[in-house]
C-alpha cells in the first residue's frame, strides 16, 4: 500500500488523484472530502498514528507544510516507518537543503540527513519554488522581492506530484536525491511580464534591498525574524543558485515539466 501524508496540500491532493484506483491511503488530520483515495485520520504531530497505518513493504509519501515542530515530527515518522519495515519513503525537501540553512532549507536539511541514515530506502525530492506561490506574492499588479536580476526557477507543484507518483508506483530503485525544476528560469521582471501578458493587464516586479523587503513582509503580517530570514533567502537565491534546470521531471515521468505560461493559463483566477 502507498500511504500519503499531506494529502490535502498542493502536492498531496494532486498525488492522491494520480493514485486513484491503486492500493493507496491518505493520512489526514481531519475528515477530508473526496481525495480520490480512501483516507484515515492520523497526524504527523502524533507520529504513532502514522506508524499505525504502516505495514512491511508499504511505500510512504512524507510531506507537509512547515511548522515549528516540523523537523522533530518528520524524524519521528521516519523512525516509525523504519520500525514498520516500509519499503520506501518518498519525501519533499527543497533545492539546496542543508542543516543550518535559512528557514525551510535548514529544517529539511536536518530531516533529509535523518532519512539518509535511517536504513529505509528513500527518494528525496528537492524542488525549486512552486509556481503555486506566485499568486500570493503578487498584489495590485506588483510583485516585490530581493532576487535582483538573476534567473530563478519555479516548478508547477503538479509536476512534483507526478514525479512522486512515478517513484511510488515504480520499483523502489536505488535511494537518492532528485532535484526537480520547471523547464525555464527567468529573472523576476520577466516573470512579472509573463504574468501581465497572460492576465492581460500591467504587472511589474519591484526589487527591494533586504532591509526594505523585510519591512514589506512585516507590513504584510510576517513576524520580523521570519521576514528578515525570508528576505535574506531571496537575496541568496538571487546569486543564481536556482538558475539551472534539470531533466529529472521528464526522466521520471516521461514528459517535460509545465512551463510558466501553462501554469498561468490554468490559474488565471488565482491572480484576481
Ligand atoms: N512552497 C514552495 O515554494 C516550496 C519550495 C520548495 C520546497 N517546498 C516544500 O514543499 C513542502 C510542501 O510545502 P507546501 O507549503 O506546498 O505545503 P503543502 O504541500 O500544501 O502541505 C500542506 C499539507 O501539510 C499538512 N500539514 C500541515 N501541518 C501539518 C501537521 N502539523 N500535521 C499533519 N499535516 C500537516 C496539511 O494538512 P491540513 O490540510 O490538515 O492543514 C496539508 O495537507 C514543504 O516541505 C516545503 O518546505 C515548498
Amino acid at each position: 500500500m502507498i500511504v500519503v501524508t499531506g494529502a490535502t496540500g498542493s502536492i498531496g491532493r494532486e498525488l492522491a488523484a494520480l493514485l486513484r484506483g491503486r492500493d493507496a491511503l491518505a493520512a489526514v488530520r481531519r475528515p477530508a472530502g473526496d481525495l480520490g483515495i480512501p483516507h484515515r485520520i492520523a497526524d504527523l504531530e502524533r507520529p504513532e498514528t502514522i506508524g499505525a497505518l504502516l505495514s512491511p513493504g508499504d511505500r510512504l509519501f512524507l510531506n507537509s507544510s512547515i511548522w515549528p515542530g516540523f523537523a522533530d515530527a518528520h524524524r519521528a515518522v521516519i523512525d516509525q516507518a523504519a520500525r514498520a519495515g516500509v519499503a520506501q519513503i518518498v519525501t519533499v525537501s527543497v533545492r539546496g537543503a542543508a542543516p543550518g540553512g535559512r528557514l525551510a532549507t535548514g529544517l529539511h536539511g536536518v530531516v533529509d540527513a535523518h532519512l539518509r541514515a535511517s536504513g529505509v530506502p528513500y527518494a528525496i525530492l528537492q524542488p525549486t519554488g512552486f509556481m503555486q506561490n506566485l499568486p500570493h506574492d503578487f498584489a495590485g499588479g506588483v510583485m516585490y522581492g530581493s532576487y535582483g536580476t538573476a534567473p530563478v526557477n519555479y516548478i508547477d507543484a503538479r509536476d512534483i506530484a507526478a514525479a512522486a507518483a512515478a517513484l511510488l508506483t515504480g520499483p523502489a530503485g536505488p535511494s537518492g536525491d532528485h532535484v526537480l525544476t520547471g523547464p525555464e528560469s527567468l529573472p523576476h521582471d520577466r516573470i512579472a511580464e509573463e504574468i501581465g501578458r497572460v492576465l492581460g493587464r500591467p504587472a511589474r516586479y519591484v526589487d527591494l534591498p533586504v532591509p526594505e523587503m523585510t519591512a514589506h513582509l512585516e507590513r504584510r503580517g510576517m513576524p520580523r525574524p521570519q521576514a528578515a530570514e525570508l528576505a535574506a533567502l531571496m537575496a541568496e537565491i538571487g546569486d543564481g543558485r536556482w538558475a539551472s534546470t534539470t531533466t529529472t521531471v521528464e526522466d521520471l515521468t516521461g514528459r517535460p515539466p509545465r512551463p510558466l505560461s501553462a501554469f498561468l493559463t490554468d490559474h488565471k483566477d488565482a491572480f484576481s
